[in-house]
């Protein structure tokens, strides 16, 4: 796994330099987090595809500011995919990425040809209390993370290096991050994404719940779903070996090279 830079914006990629040959999974975290996120899908997938894992600007290693819109969040990844030159490129993203990535799909229709949505929704309405706890009590804040991130089942030991790194977020940054996930709604435009979407979601999901995935599936065209059980909000790190392998499905089923 290769870790580079891209003016403001750090990236881990499964290869460097890109396959022209292949596909580009753009992965994408969510709120208040950074691209150790999608280690497991970086590695795990880089035979099947280029795999790309941005932290977004103001998150992780990247320089430059974290914003407070998705659709600001979206104009900084076209504008990194355009400069990294993605071949192919298909935006996955959990979370508020995953609102990034159906901002994407809907605005700059004409180039994606697909797209991989988990653990997300359409619409992303945030409890008011998680304003004033990222504010006030961080740690309390890490702390929710992890009793409801996660389903009771995963191992501490499988929690422990995202939520570290959950606490070295700037609390401004996590609280911008949520506010953009609090003003997205593409509910009224779902319909009108035309490309194949993977839709995955986790059994024990309490922060964005299964019936959000529910809708998304429903409501996009030709969409496919994979739901996980025994894996909570972070189903990428709790469950990898099927979160790969339903995006491996997903690619084959569209006939990705
Ligand atoms: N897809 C499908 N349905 C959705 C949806 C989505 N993306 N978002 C909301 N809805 C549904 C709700 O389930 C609810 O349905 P119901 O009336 O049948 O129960 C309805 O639409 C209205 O929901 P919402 O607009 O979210 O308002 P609310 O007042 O019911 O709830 C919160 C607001 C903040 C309490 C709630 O969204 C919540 O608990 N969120 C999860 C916790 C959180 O902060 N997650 C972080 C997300 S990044």
């Amino acid at each position: 796994m290769e870790k580079r830079q891209q003016g403001d914006v750090a990236f881990i990629s499964g290869q460097w330099p890109l396959d022209r040959e292949k596909p580009t999974i753009l992965f994408i975290h969510g709120a208040g987090e950074s691209s150790l996120l999608w280690h497991a899908q970086v590695d795990g997938l880089k035979e099947r595809a280029n795999t790309v894992a941005v932290d977004l600007p103001g998150h992780g290693r990247s320089h430059g500011s974290a914003k407070q819109r998705v659709e600001d969040y979206a104009a900084d990844l076209l504008d990194f995919i355009c400069a990294i030159d993605a071949p192919n490129p298909i935006p996955c993203g959990l979370s508020m990425g995953g609102a990034i990535a159906q901002q994407l799909l809907l605005d700059q229709a004409d180039r994606f040809r697909a797209g991989i949505i988990v653990s997300s929704g359409a619409r992303l309405r945030v409890l008011p209390s998680l304003f004033d706890m990222i504010a006030q009590d961080f740690p309390a804040y890490v702390e929710m993370v992890d009793r409801l991130g996660f389903s009771e089942k995963t191992a501490a030991a499988v929690k422990q290096p995202f939520l570290e790194e959950h606490l070295k977020a700037r609390p401004a940054v996590a609280g911008g991050d949520f506010k953009a996930c609090d003003r997205f709604d593409v509910i009224a435009r779902l319909a009108s994404i035309r490309v194949p979407v993977l839709v995955i979601s986790a059994a024990d999901d309490k922060l964005t719940p299964p019936k959000y995935a529910e809708f998304l599936a429903q409501h996009i065209p030709g969409s496919r779903r994979a739901h996980i059980p025994e894996a909570g909000h972070f189903v990428p790190i709790e469950k990898p070996q099927a979160v790969n392998a339903a995006i491996a499905e997903f690619l084959d089923a569209q006939g990705f090279a």
